[in-house]
């Protein structure tokens, strides 16, 4: 049952899912649509320690990384109006789900194995965690353990060979049917639609 259903408007959307399921890409698109704040946990995590994610795990390991994760949580869960993309071992620590509000929409952008590893190669970000031999066995296996964490979100969408566009369009669709909080902060009905 979604968080956000409990009589009160969609006021933020946490995007999770595995690497390359393209968490940046439609949530950029999503808060453009919705005039939301966008904010993308790696980005954020890189600006802040001046590092990249690789240099983070290489450095300081991966459990530094996720404490990165879990204090940058404390400090945008309450924020409204805002898309959160976090990196997807995230939802390894599942109990930063807890630190949300009512009102807030968890949303898994599902992929398979295959797909992410495809998507990962055409992609300039380096994910220390599919480099190295065998990276579809190596998805398969991440994939299959964080799969239950994932599935604690309130909806799924597949992703596979769908553009982001699409993919972003049909979440807007679904929180302005739930009711969506707009930034002015009234309220804002299913046929109230901006990005037309
Ligand atoms: C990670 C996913 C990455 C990034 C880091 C770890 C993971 O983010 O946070 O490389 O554990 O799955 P993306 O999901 O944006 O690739």
């Amino acid at each position: 049952m979604p968080r956000a259903e409990r009589g009160r408007p969609v006021e933020r959307i946490v995007l999770v899912g595995f690497m390359a399921s393209g968490k940046s890409t439609v949530g950029r698109k999503l808060a453009r649509i919705l005039r939301w704040r966008f904010v993308d946990f790696d980005e954020e995590i890189e600006r802040r320690t001046g590092r990249s994610v690789p240099e983070i795990f290489l450095r300081y390991g991966e459990p530094e990384f996720r404490r990165l994760e879990a204090e940058l949580t404390r400090e945008v869960a309450r924020l409204h109006h805002t898309v959160l993309a976090p990196g997807g071992g995230w939802i390894t620590q599942p109990e930063l789900l807890d630190l949300f509000g009512p009102g807030t929409l968890v949303v898994w952008l599902r992929i398979s194995p295959e797909e992410a590893v495809r998507r990962a190669r055409r992609a300039r970000t380096h994910r220390p965690l599919l480099a190295g031999p065998e990276p579809v066995a190596r998805a398969r296996d991440l994939l299959a353990r964080r799969e239950p964490l994932y599935a604690l979100a309130d909806l799924a969408i597949d992703v596979d060979g769908r553009p982001a566009d699409e993919v972003a369009r049909e979440i807007a669709d679904r929180v302005r049917r739930l009711g969506a909080a707009p930034p002015g902060g009234t309220w804002q009905g299913a046929s109230d639609r901006p990005d037309s």
